[in-house]
């Protein structure tokens, strides 16, 4: 290839939401070395500035909670002050609270529902006219392998994603035409995640107990490095604008 491939990025702006650590950070890291600038959202302001000073100067902090429609326009707007656009969003944050739907604590729900679906909603709204400023964008929506078979106590978690798949659809529809590209990062299971880290212990082991039996972690194959998953993501953003990866459907091959 004739195009400098250490930098597909450069003058390229990205807002990654959950980027301070896991898979957003992992991503945030990979845009950076291409050259590009991130914008970095998260709630927890501490880590966000950890991962930040470790990306460099590319890497700037935009504190949002983004289940919290005017936090999500008001981050926006001073990301189109910051940079004047956004070329990529990446819907990255997502929460997996351990509960049964008998069970579900309200409070519980509508934070995942609210970062996993209605977040999403609001960043994508708000980033399509930055996109078109700059004449076209790409956004790549995060959900799981678990859309097609939800882990036990994870069904709301599933179910928003699997939300996220048929947004993604009907939105492609609604923006043909106008240059910006939709795409699904379908993932199975990674590593560094903190995913799992507020879960209840007595129900963790019991999860635990239910995916073993049932086979869940046989199927998914052992945990990939979110770095080659943020390698791939690279590559879906930087291909030419006339094509697009709907559905990136990456597992483990172990
Ligand atoms: N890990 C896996 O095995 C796996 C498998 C399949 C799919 N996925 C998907 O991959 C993505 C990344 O997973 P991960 O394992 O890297 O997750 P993670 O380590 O738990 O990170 C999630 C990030 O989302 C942020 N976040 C949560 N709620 C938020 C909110 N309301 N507003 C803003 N930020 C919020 C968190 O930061 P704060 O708490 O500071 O806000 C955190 O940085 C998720 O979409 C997940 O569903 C993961």
């Amino acid at each position: 290839m004739s195009t400098d491939q250490s930098k597909r990025f450069q003058g390229k702006i990205a807002v990654v939401t959950g980027a301070a650590r896991g898979l957003g950070k992992r991503i945030a890291e990979a845009f950076i070395n291409e050259g590009g600038s991130v914008a970095m959202l998260g709630r927890n302001v501490a880590a966000l500035e950890a991962a930040a000073a470790e990306l460099g100067a590319m890497a700037v902090v935009f504190p949002t909670d983004i289940s919290d429609p005017l936090a999500v326009r008001q981050t926006f707007d001073a990301i189109h002050r910051r940079f004047g656009g956004v070329d990529f969003l990446v819907n990255n944050a997502a929460i997996g609270h351990l509960q049964t739907i008998e069970e579900a604590d309200d409070q519980l729900l509508q934070q995942e529902v609210g970062a996993n679906l209605l977040g999403p909603i609001y960043c994508i709204r708000a980033a399509i006219p930055l996109m078109k400023a700059r004449g076209g964008g790409g956004v790549v929506n995060v959900t799981s392998e678990s859309v097609n078979r939800p882990y036990p106590f994870l069904t709301v978690y599933a179910a928003t994603k699997s939300a996220m798949e048929t947004l993604s659809a009907g939105l492609r529809t609604e923006l043909r035409g106008q240059g910006i590209r939709i795409t699904v990062l379908r993932s199975g299971r990674m590593s560094e995640s903190g995913f799992n880290r507020d879960w209840p212990e007595e129900r963790r082991t019991r999860y635990h107990e239910i995916v073993k039996a049932e086979g869940y972690h046989a199927s998914s194959g052992e945990p990939i490095s979110p770095q080659i998953t943020a390698r791939a993501v690279m590559d879906v953003l930087a291909l030419p604008r006339e094509a697009n990866i709907d559905l990136l459907d990456l597992r483990s091959s172990g």
